[in-house]
């Protein structure tokens, strides 16, 4: 999967992409990321590439231009594959709607900064708005690497387990189950003694019903969206009682 992303701070994207899974799947040509500084496609002496809004009002708006030719220069005109612009207005980011952007093979990105961007960027160059949630950065920076983390994730082969990716919280549609590993007992706390009995159906259906409990407790709302077995209804049904009892 390849990604542009243009942005007024590419330094503050690269040490990330080079650590950890997201290194490791670019070194592996599994991920390419290049990074484009906007500033680079300006043309004024000062490089400016914001000015004061048009009706007053404060702050600043990032300009047309620079971001147009940046992308275009890039990508051409129209650019080659969707422009996603990252802003709290977008579409928020869920598991399901990464899984539906993973499909695609080349992504663009556009990092506003300051107030946000001139209303002609969206209307005419973006093809989609992402929001990484309901809370204010002070640009898209983060949300552009939070992003593509998630996306890389779902990239065949980057992740070690091959199914990890679908065993996740929110991939399942449930919270994940509790993990434990050595040692066997850490300053007096144990570990489950079923996860050390090697049945392993009883294991599965421990870590089912953890990830259920776990869910009901924490986001009710998820439970709502998911095919329950029996077994599922019963459990539930089990822990409803306990609390009204
Ligand atoms: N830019 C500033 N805040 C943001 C958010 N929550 N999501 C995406 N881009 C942003």
């Amino acid at each position: 999967m390849k990604f542009d992303v243009f942005t007024l701070f590419p330094e503050v994207l690269a040490p990330y992409l080079q650590a950890s899974i997201m290194q490791r799947a670019r070194e592996r040509e599994l991920l390419e990321v290049n990074l484009h500084n906007i500033r680079d496609w300006t043309t004024d002496k000062h490089h400016v590439t914001d000015d004061t809004p048009y009706g007053g009002g404060g702050g600043m708006v990032m300009k047309p231009e620079p971001i147009f030719a940046a992308v275009e220069g890039v990508l051409g005109a129209p650019p080659s594959c969707p422009v996603i612009l990252l802003t709290p207005q977008g579409e928020t980011l869920t598991q399901k709607k990464a899984k539906s952007l993973a499909e695609n093979d080349h992504l663009a990105l556009i990092a506003g900064r300051y107030e946000g961007v001139d209303e002609r960027v969206r209307q005419h160059l973006v093809t989609e708005e992402i929001s990484i949630g309901d809370y204010v950065l002070t640009g898209g920076e983060l949300p552009a690497l939070v992003l593509m983390d998630t996306l890389t994730r779902l990239i065949p082969g980057v992740l070690g387990d091959p199914l990890a990716a679908e065993k996740d919280s929110h991939a399942t549609g449930l919270l994940e189950h509790p993990h434990y590993t050595r040692p066997a007992e850490f300053q007096g706390w144990g570990v489950p003694e079923i996860l050390r009995s090697g049945h392993h159906a009883r294991i599965a259906r421990w870590r089912r019903e953890q990830a259920l409990r776990r869910t009901w407790q924490r986001r009710p709302e998820m439970l709502e969206e998911l095919d329950l077995s029996e077994e599922d209804r019963a459990f539930l049904g089990n822990l409803e009682g306990a609390r009204g009892g």
